[in-house]
């Protein structure tokens, strides 16, 4: 690939995900084609469909179902060539299945989530070959938000709890504590968007683990509000619920990649 060209991408999928990879930054570095589930490629920097494709694509983002790719993997060989990287964010589905299904050694796998949007992505990127992270992948992943190269694949699966799966949990914790507040200040009108500020004002003070503890302990005095409040959550172990739907996520994401091997067995 030469210095000054962009590098040519194919998104296999163009769901939520992938939607959100997409910004400014990623279109001036890269020229984006994305593929849907009737076949029809289309040019993302021009907004324009393609009716030949070419297979020169420097790269590959899988950004389709795990169960899409058990279905129809193979079926994607077609749009690789010898110097393609496959860049797969599918959740589950290991480094090895992908490379025999795509019968490449060329294989990343990152696990990037829906906040690449706005830049705010951590995403983790796992794979054998080092030298496939070259400065225009760098670069490609990087307009996604910050980058963390693991060592390990079974850090992909934490990472997809956490980072992939996580942005839901918070929302929906968030929102139980919005309309909890508002139920419980019936019949007044408490404004979301206060109760939604909180949340970050909370955290704009508070940027550790350590420092989360201070402050909730500054808070507490003893017999007062919080601490009443604090007790219950406690005494409802809240800790063992959270910890517990991160681990439901990992697990499931360990799942997908056996039911793969079952489904062909
Ligand atoms: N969403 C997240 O926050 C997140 C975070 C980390 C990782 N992931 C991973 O990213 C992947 C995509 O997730 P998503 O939430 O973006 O899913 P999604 O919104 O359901 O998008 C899937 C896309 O795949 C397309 N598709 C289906 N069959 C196809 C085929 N045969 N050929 C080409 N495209 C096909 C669909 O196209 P049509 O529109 O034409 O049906 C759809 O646009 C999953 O593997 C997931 O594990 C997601």
């Amino acid at each position: 690939m030469s210095a000054t060209l962009k590098p040519k991408i194919l998104f296999i999928g163009f769901g939520h995900l992938a939607k959100s990879l997409i910004s400014k930054r990623l279109l001036n570095h890269a020229n984006i084609h994305a593929l849907n589930s009737k076949g029809l490629i289309k040019n993302i920097n021009l907004k324009k469909k393609i009716s030949r494709f070419n297979n020169d694509y420097n790269y590959i983002f899988l950004l389709i179902r795990p169960n899409t790719f058990i279905s129809f993997g193979s079926q994607f060989q077609k749009y690789l060539s010898k110097n393609t990287c496959v860049i797969s964010c599918i959740a589950g589905v290991k480094l090895s299945t992908i490379e025999k299904t795509l019968k490449t050694k060329k294989v990343v796998r990152i696990m990037p989530n829906v906040m690449a949007s706005n830049a705010k992505s951590h995403t983790h990127i796992y794979m054998k070959n080092k030298n496939l992270f070259d400065s225009k992948l760098k670069k490609t992943l990087s307009s996604f938000g910050t980058t963390i190269n693991v060592r390990n694949e079974d850090q992909i699966n934490f990472a997809t709890s956490v980072f992939g799966s996580g942005p839901a949990f918070i929302a929906y914790l968030v929102n139980i504590f919005v309309k909890a507040s508002k139920k419980l200040s019936e019949p007044y009108n408490m404004n979301e968007k206060n109760i939604i500020e909180l949340f970050k004002n909370v955290l704009e003070n508070n940027s550790s683990s350590k420092m989360l503890d201070s402050f909730v302990s500054s808070i507490s005095s003893k017999k007062g509000t919080t601490q009443a409040g604090v007790n219950y959550l406690m005494s409802q172990k809240i800790d063992k619920i959270i910890y517990t739907t991160l681990y439901k996520a990992y697990k499931r994401a360990k799942e997908i990649d056996s039911e793969q091997k079952k489904t062909k067995t």
